[in-house]
């Protein structure tokens, strides 16, 4: 069936089950073009757990990887082109530890807002406490509870995550790409 054709029957739909009779935008010729749309979308694999979904802001590029879980009883943010590698925990909630004032499911719920700022990257199985900031350019090691503000440019791991090191600025990806250190390594051979 032509495109054009297959495109029609949805815009049919659309109006159909929703009532907007708003048309379609034109057809987008090129694969290349298509891409071109989304390229400044987050991307998230699923499956992804949010308690609410209102209260959770991802900015440009950003890319959540697979199990990712997300308490946003406060507001959590997640800046521009931040990658999180598979199963992170961001947990803006909690309760309060007096039993009687918890009360179960009939005590308050607590939290802090959560920001992550542009450009960071979370390793595996990084959990992220409430009120907790994580600056610009941060890396976190995989298996980390962020307990604490993390300064910008920092690399910090553990439970608790303390500092490893600064983030190396202004190197260039032949001298620090793991990938393209292996690729030369592996030259020539079978
Ligand atoms: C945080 C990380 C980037 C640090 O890399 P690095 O700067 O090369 O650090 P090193 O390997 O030199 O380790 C420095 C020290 O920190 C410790 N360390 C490194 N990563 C750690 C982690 N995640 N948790 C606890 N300690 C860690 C090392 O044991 C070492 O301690 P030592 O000096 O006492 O031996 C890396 O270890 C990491 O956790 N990467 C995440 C990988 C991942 O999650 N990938 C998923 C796909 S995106």
């Amino acid at each position: 069936m032509p495109y054009q054709r297959v495109a029609a029957i949805s815009s049919d739909h659309q109006v159909s089950i929703v009532g907007d009779g708003t048309p379609l935008p034109p057809q987008i010729q090129s694969q290349e073009a298509d891409d071109d749309l989304f390229a400044e979308d987050a991307w998230v694999e699923p499956s992804i757990h949010i308690d609410y979904g209102t209260n959770v802001k991802l900015g440009k590029n950003v890319f959540i990887n697979f199990n990712c879980t997300i308490v946003d009883t406060c507001l959590v943010t997640i800046g521009d082109r931040t990658l999180f590698a598979p199963n992170i925990s961001l947990y803006s909630g909690t309760h309060p530890l007096d039993p009687e004032v918890r009360n179960g499911t009939q005590g308050p719920e607590l939290g802090g807002e959560i920001h992550i700022e542009e450009d960071c990257w979370l390793g595996g199985n990084v959990t992220v406490l409430p009120g907790v900031r994580i600056g610009k350019g941060s890396v976190v090691g995989a298996g980390s509870v962020v307990t604490n503000d993390v300064p910008p440019y920092t690399v910090v791991a553990g439970n608790p995550a303390r500092k490893l090191r600064d983030v190396p600025r202004g190197t260039n990806a032949a001298t620090t790409s793991g990938a393209l250190a292996a690729m030369e390594r592996d030259k020539g051979q079978p």
